[in-house]
């Protein structure tokens, strides 16, 4: 399965912040932002990974990660000259993808769960159609609606709608069989002119092919769009990290529990940050894994 990072976008909410450089490098407490999505593709297993990003902002990207593969991923990267929509990911990333199926993150989407491994990897595992995440929300209508049945299966889905049917709101996270280029290929821009990820659900909707999951309680699904749900996620990173003892978005230590690289790879990734705590708790996390292997299928993360 290929994984997409969607992290374009013009940052208006942001500014200043993204007036000369990328919403999703901005950090997020101890990290840049796209540190979080891009280890939550990793826990499901994908290591093949395209990040799509503002023509202006590629080389800060290749400049992190490279080709990927000191994180024992193959990353490639692809530009959105506009935002024209979320859709827009699988017209950008169509070669990346070639008719395989594919996940999709958004850049500025945070998930922390203790069950979200063996959660992401069991959609991955058994994808039939499309996979939509459903999170209960105070404020439905600034999102993605779900509306469900009385068994929970999907009954409608709306992009951001005045009069929500439901308070499902949908995270910007999917997953998608190898009909989706074509899908997204066949989209026309919605009213307010962008290709809607919504509409690409709506069609596998209408295939009886949509399945949705509850991300349900002890998961917390935060975006980072606004100073205010920035600084939010930032004490949430801050809290979890300083009561748990452990590192959220931690790439580095992601690869290791995957098995993407090894603990000595892991140690020397950290050792390069020694002078921060992060690399330090990343050079420990390698030496506990080294002598007592976590295994894949136990991961809490
Ligand atoms: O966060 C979840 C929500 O994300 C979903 O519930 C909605 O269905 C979905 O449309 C989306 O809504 P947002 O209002 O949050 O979308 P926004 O335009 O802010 O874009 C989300 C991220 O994707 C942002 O980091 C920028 C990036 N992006 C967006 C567009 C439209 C791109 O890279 N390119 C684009 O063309």
């Amino acid at each position: 399965m290929k994984g997409i990072v969607l992290a374009g976008g013009n940052g208006t909410r942001l500014r200043p912040l993204t007036l000369v450089g990328s919403k999703q490098l901005v950090p997020v407490y101890d990290k840049p932002m796209v540190y979080y999505p891009l280890s939550m593709l990793m826990l499901a297993g994908i290591d093949d990974i395209l990040i799509i990003t503002r023509p202006t902002e590629i080389e800060q990207f290749r400049a992190l990660f490279g080709d990927g593969s000191r994180l024992g991923l193959r990353i490639a990267y692809a530009t959105q000259d506009e935002p024209r929509g979320i859709a827009d990911a699988f017209r950008v990333g169509a070669d990346h993808i070639k008719g395989e199926e594919c996940a999709l993150i958004l850049g500025d989407n945070l998930f922390h769960g203790a069950r979200l491994p063996s959660l992401l990897r069991r959609t991955a595992r058994e994808l039939r159609g499309c996979v939509l995440f459903g999170h209960q929300v105070a404020e439905p209508w600034r999102f993605g609606v779900v509306e469900t049945d009385a068994k929970g299966n999907p009954l409608s889905i709306e992009e951001k709608p005045e009069h929500p049917r439901s308070n499902l709101a949908i995270p910007g996270l999917y997953f998608f069989d190898d009909n989706v280029t074509d899908i997204a290929g066949g989209l026309r821009p919605s009213a307010r002119g962008e290709l809607e990820i919504t509409d690409v659900l709506r069609a596998y909707l209408a295939e009886g092919r949509a399945d949705l999951v509850r991300l349900g309680r002890g998961v917390t699904w935060l975006d980072t769009g606004t100073h205010e749900s920035l600084l939010d996620a930032g004490r949430f990173v801050r809290d979890m990290q300083h009561h748990q003892g452990i590192r959220l978005g931690c790439v580095e230590e992601v690869a290791m529990f995957m098995g993407f690289i090894s603990p000595e790879a892991c140690f020397d990734l950290g050792a390069e940050m020694s002078g921060s705590p992060y690399g330090q708790y990343v050079m420990e996390s390698a030496r506990t894994h080294r002598d007592n292997p976590v295994p894949t299928e136990l991961l809490e993360y």
